[in-house]
């Protein structure tokens, strides 16, 4: 079984991206599941402080690892949005695949001294455990919005800049890093959100020479995706649609079957939503 650091280095040689797709419950889970096994391609789970707390953090390691191991499949956890050590530490521990210090609240130094720290933690574990960084504010929630996020800028100034990112690369360590790009957490409802500057995706890239993720996907172009994909970003990260799909599918099966009380039962469209909108990106992410 490749490990995710080779499954990452060989999407960026391919310049195609790994699709990282967030989950709440086991239906979520199942839904991306499917949706790799259909295509065939390598895929990560992507769990928030939220998401993990309501699954259980080693409760959803055992699952993904079980699925790895009983398909022999290309399945990876990521501890996604992490915004203390501890945290950090503890999905290392648990035996996730890689790992997100948020620190783009925190002043630059912050950032670099608390990134460098999980970078040690990985280092003596002796576990291979990616480490991601992020550079740059782009919100925090994965939710349908009003407007732009408060403290998202996407004027030019404001995205992370290149230098700044080449310097936090060679502080830190870490193995991949996360923009802000034009990108942010959530949709703008009617789910089209403003274009990536891709041409900053592009000197990021160049500058630090490691994979970029690209975070907030929900509700960027095809054209987008296409272009920050072929220009460094090596891991594309949705959250939103997935939700809105969820939801949507439990309503139905809810309107349905209004005197099902079974869940297996009435969750089944909840899953198939998931899986619906996962197929369809990951064939963008990976040119199929
Ligand atoms: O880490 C999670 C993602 O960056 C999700 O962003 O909710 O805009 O798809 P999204
Ligand atoms: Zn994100």
């Amino acid at each position: 079984m490749k490990s995710l650091r080779e499954c990452v280095a060989e999407a960026r040689e391919k310049k195609v991206a790994i699709g990282h797709f967030n989950i709440s419950n086991t239906e979520g889970l199942w839904g991306v599941f499917r949706a790799a096994q259909t295509l065939n391609v390598p895929i990560i789970v992507g769990v928030s402080e939220g998401e993990r707390d309501f699954i259980g953090v080693k409760q959803v390691a055992a699952l993904v690892k079980s699925l790895r191991e009983e398909f022999d499949y290309p399945i990876y956890l990521n501890a996604d949005h992490t915004y203390s050590f501890d945290r950090v530490k503890a999905a290392i521990d648990s035996g996730f695949d890689s790992v997100i210090f948020d620190g783009a609240n925190l002043s630059f130094e912050e950032n670099v001294k608390i990134a460098k720290q999980c970078v040690e933690y990985v280092k003596n574990s002796g576990r291979d455990v990616l480490v991601e960084g992020e550079l740059g504010f782009i919100g925090t929630s994965s939710k349908v919005l009003d407007e732009i996020p408060e403290g998202v800028l996407l004027d030019e100034s404001s995205l992370t800049d290149p230098a700044k990112a080449k310097e936090f690369v060679e502080l830190t360590g870490v193995d991949m890093l996360a923009p802000a790009v034009g990108n942010f957490h959530g949709m703008l409802r009617g789910g089209v959100d403003p274009k990536l500057n891709i041409e900053r995706v592009k000197e990021i890239s160049g500058s630090t020479n490691i994979p970029l993720v690209l975070h907030g996907g929900s509700g960027n172009s095809e054209d987008d995706f296409k272009q920050a994909i072929a220009n460094g970003v090596s891991i594309v990260h949705i959250n939103t649609e997935i939700r809105v799909a969820y939801k949507q599918g439990v309503m139905k099966g809810l309107a349905e079957n209004p005197d099902e009380v079974a869940p297996y039962k009435f969750l089944k469209p909840a899953v198939k939503a998931v899986q619906d909108v996962v197929e369809e990106k990951l064939k963008l992410f990976n040119n199929l």
